[in-house]
């Protein structure tokens, strides 16, 4: 298999250092802004120095973002090329052309990398499908908020000094948005959703609510209830209806999840026969990541295609019958909280169960008027 690399920064690195060691694949082209010793006589000026080379047979993406990602990608795969990325926030956005770009050039198109990092989630959700019917899946599919929580948890410590020290760690982003704000789970649950049920879901669909706002207060208070805050993504397919959403959870101390520890992630689906199922491991980093892209190009080598979902179908999010009761810390009272209050507490209310969607409607003005409030589902 002779392989052209789209990027060579922290994955591209791994992938390029872990197929050095094999003899059964090589990486012959790599695009890169940056050329050292590493990529010296094997630079790709341009994406045709790539899709028109013969030798290629599959193009590694792991240079991140949707554009120009996605024109390189269909450009390889019109070509003939099979494709691999790690590229959430691509697969998220484009799944579909990309799949049906696949099946119509008779290429394969892989993304496990996509959701879990080193973690063989998508892969068996593919393995389920073929003898079961996945039911409900989700998890913590993001170790900088896992990480964040667990310190949190731990140390005691208030949200803005753990952020900063996971940035200087290497677990958090310059800019935290897309962990802490939940866009990055909304994505990795839709790829989920969408390979889970056979379904073409859009992202935008699913309520997200992340943990900008937890303070060393809410963990206390979650602790006096013996409880953990985690940023949980959930979603279920029941009577042909799928509800899916992303929000802080305060989970009960023999949830396995309660226990994840620093950086990891668990992921779990339940199957009518197989029952629930969990993975755990490392769901991001160079050489995790870098596993999972590899485990692709080996699946394309033995002629699994990975088409994660075949009768693709449009489904929209539905969470209208799913209720839930949250803890809610407000620094303002106001009438909908006060209608919805079923417990108070000191500094705190616990509601009935509510619809979720009802839920994250009412955060999200709370939020935009700059109300210092923070929610989380029971
Ligand atoms: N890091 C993880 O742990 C992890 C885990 C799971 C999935 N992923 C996914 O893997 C992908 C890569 O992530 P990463 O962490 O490796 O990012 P990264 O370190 O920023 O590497 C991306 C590389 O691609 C280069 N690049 C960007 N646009 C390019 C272009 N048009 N032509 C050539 N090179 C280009 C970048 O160059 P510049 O830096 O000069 O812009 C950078 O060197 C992302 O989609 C990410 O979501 C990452």
């Amino acid at each position: 298999m002779n392989i052209g690399l789209l990027g060579h920064g922290t994955i591209g690195i791994g992938v390029d250092r872990i197929i050095k060691k094999r003899n059964d694949m090589k990486v012959t082209r790599v695009m890169s802004l940056v050329v050292d010793d590493e990529i010296k006589g094997r630079l790709a000026e341009t994406i045709d120095d790539i899709v028109n080379d013969p030798e290629i047979d599959t193009v590694v993406e792991v240079m991140g973002g949707v554009h120009p990602a996605f024109e390189f990608v269909s450009a390889a795969l019109k070509h003939g090329k099979n494709a691999v990325t790690a590229n959430k926030a691509l697969v998220a956005a484009c799944y579909e052309e990309l799949l049906a770009l696949a099946e119509e050039n008779h290429v394969s198109f892989r993304c496990t990398a996509a959701v879990g990092g080193s973690i063989p989630w998508l892969v068996n959700i593919e393995r389920a499908n073929r003898v079961d019917r996945i039911e409900a899946l989700g998890g913590i599919m993001n170790g900088t908020t896992n990480f964040i929580m667990s310190a949190m948890t731990n140390e005691g410590a208030d949200f803005s000094e753990t952020l900063k020290k996971a940035q200087e760690l290497g677990y958090a982003e310059k800019d935290p948005s897309a962990d802490i704000d939940g866009p990055d789970v909304r994505r990795k649950l839709n790829i989920s959703v969408n390979a889970a049920f056979g379904v073409i879901t859009s992202e935008d669909e699913i309520p997200t609510y992340g943990i900008r706002s937890v303070t060393a207060a809410d963990v206390r208070n979650a602790s006096s209830m013996g409880r953990t805050i985690k940023l949980i993504a959930s979603a279920e397919m029941k009577d042909g209806v799928i509800s899916a959403v992303v929000e802080p959870t305060l989970l009960t101390s023999d949830d396995l999840k309660a226990a994840i520890p620093s950086n990891f992630n668990l992921v779990w689906y339940r199957g009518a026969y197989c029952g629930e199922q969990c993975f755990t491991g490392q769901g991001a980093g160079r050489f995790p990541t870098a596993y999972n892209v590899v485990e692709d190009l080996v699946d394309i080598q033995a002629q699994h295609p990975g088409f994660y979902t075949e009768g693709r179908k449009h489904a929209s999010i539905d969470n209208s019958n799913v209720l839930r009761s949250y803890y809610v810390r407000s620094a303002a009272s106001d009438e909908y909280l006060a209608s919805v209050t079923e417990t108070v507490c000191d500094g705190y209310v616990i509601t009935k169960p509510v619809r979720v969607s009802e839920m994250h409607e009412y955060l999200k003005k709370q939020t935009e008027n700059g109300n210092d409030i923070f929610a989380a589902s029971l």
